[in-house]
């Protein structure tokens, strides 16, 4: 089977490389795809916004599959156009996007579903923005109404902050906000493929948000990730497929909009259990890179099968019990505005150590590699624990030599630590300290 795969991110390579080691994939074609991809896919320049294009080429290439990784042609409607002349499409229409693409559609649908989710208030006036927020009191968290790469949200510490927010969103005409309560808790992806009717578990991570170490700066769109998330146990899983995942999917089935393709929930895990942050209408990015590290079995047919709404014929994912673990470098001045072009080598060096070096910014410049945009590169390594993994991974980080980069140095740490508590706690040694 020919597959298009739709995107150009760190996320896209991790599935073109998935995709790439499928028995059933004929030829992969990526758009626009990137550096990295193009080791496994052929780039074929096509305007993503432009649909009767895409259909166009789908219908000429005889394409049996198109997976879209990136949220915005999804919201555009892009799955619509391609349903309508009957390809198959991995990813939702542009109804059932509204997960991803409006806070306020989201927090509706969790009132409608009972849905345990954040207090909140949909407000489209700075005046009834600002009742709201003397309503909750600080900590609380504004968030603009829409797509925003994960940096249209702020977490207030305190009502100065919060109205700054306020303002900062109220400065362009048409805005609208969600303001919300404050949630305590740790926080974790859960990630299920649904056809609509289905939900087949695929898999947990937990992403560093924050730029700098120690969780700390701007919030970024993920600056590493790891897999599985411990913390959410079995218990807390089958919680939040209960409570959270199922009622969505039945609800927007029932009202008309089934969701179809990868569900990713953002989940608080609170004093009172599982509750949702957000709905993302795809992967994660880097998350989908410790997914696809993890993977073991085939992801074209889960994908064809949620494509084709029969998502129940297909067995569930086999995932490694290795843990992944992936550390983004970025382009310095990331998540602010940075300078691209700077040179970037050391990937085979970095490779030969066993990791996997998924590109996201990079272009090519004659025969060398350089950044072009924030995040340009995930290194993504295996291992027993996550803090065997998280060895490899700056293992490899150090073959990269990428002067115009940085990375954090602690992703997984959180975990690493909980590690070592729970090796010292049952053989009365420190398997940790070593890391
Ligand atoms: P979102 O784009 O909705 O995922 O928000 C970005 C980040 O802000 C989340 O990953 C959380 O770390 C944080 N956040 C969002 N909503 C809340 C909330 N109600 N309480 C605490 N933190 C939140
Ligand atoms: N890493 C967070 C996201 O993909 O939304």
């Amino acid at each position: 089977m020919d597959i298009l795969l739709i995107g150009s991110g760190g996320r896209e390579h991790a599935l073109a490389w998935k995709l790439a080691r499928s028995p059933l994939l004929g030829r992969l074609y990526a758009a626009p795809g990137n550096p990295g991809i193009a080791g496994h896919a052929e780039p074929v320049a096509l305007d993503i916004a432009d649909h009767g294009a895409v259909v166009r080429f789908c219908r000429d290439a005889g394409i049996g599959l198109v997976v879209v990784g990136p949220e915005a042609p999804l919201v555009a409607g892009l799955a619509d156009a391609l349903i309508a002349t009957g390809i198959p499409v991995f990813g939702p229409t542009a109804a059932a996007a509204r997960l991803e693409g409006s806070k306020a559609f989201t927090k509706a649908l969790c009132d409608r579903a009972g849905i345990p989710t954040a207090g909140y208030r949909a407000v489209a006036t700075p005046a009834a923005a600002r009742d709201a927020l003397a309503a909750f009191g600080a900590p609380v968290v504004v968030k603009a109404d829409g797509l925003a790469a994960g940096k249209g949200v702020t977490v207030a510490m305190t009502m100065a902050e919060a109205q700054a927010a306020v303002d900062m969103l109220f400065g362009h005409a048409g805005a609208s906000a969600v303001i919300e309560e404050f949630l305590e808790g740790e926080e974790v992806s859960l990630f299920v493929l649904t056809d609509g009717a289905t939900i087949l578990p695929f898999g947990s991570a937990q992403d560093h948000k924050r730029v700098g170490d120690g969780d700390t700066g701007a919030n970024t769109g993920g600056m590493g990730a790891y897999s599985p998330a411990r913390v959410l146990t079995p218990e807390l899983e089958a919680r939040a497929l209960a409570e959270i995942i199922a009622p969505t999917v039945a609800t927007m089935a029932a009202e008309g909009m089934p969701y179809a393709g990868v569900l990713y929930a953002g989940l608080m895990l609170t004093a009172q259990g599982p509750k949702l942050i957000e709905y993302n209408a795809r992967f994660g990015d880097p998350e989908c890179q410790v997914l696809m590290a993890r993977l073991d079995s085939d992801l074209v047919p889960p994908m064809l099968a949620v494509a084709r709404g029969r998502l129940a014929e297909v067995p569930p994912p086999v995932f490694a019990d290795d843990a992944a673990l992936t550390v983004v470098m970025a382009a310095r001045g990331y998540p602010g505005a940075v300078e691209s072009g700077g040179s970037i080598a050391g990937i085979a060096a970095a490779e030969a150590t066993g990791a996997i070096v998924f590109q996201a910014g990079t272009r090519t410049e004659g025969d060398a590699l350089v950044a072009a945009g924030g995040r340009v590169l995930a290194i993504t390594a295996t291992g027993a624990s996550v803090g065997e993994a998280q060895a490899a991974a700056y293992r490899a980080v150090a073959a990269i030599d990428f002067p115009a980069g940085f990375c954090r140095r602690d992703i997984g740490a959180r975990e690493v630590v909980r590690e070592s508590q729970i090796a010292g706690s049952s053989c009365g040694q420190d398997r940790g300290a070593n890391i």
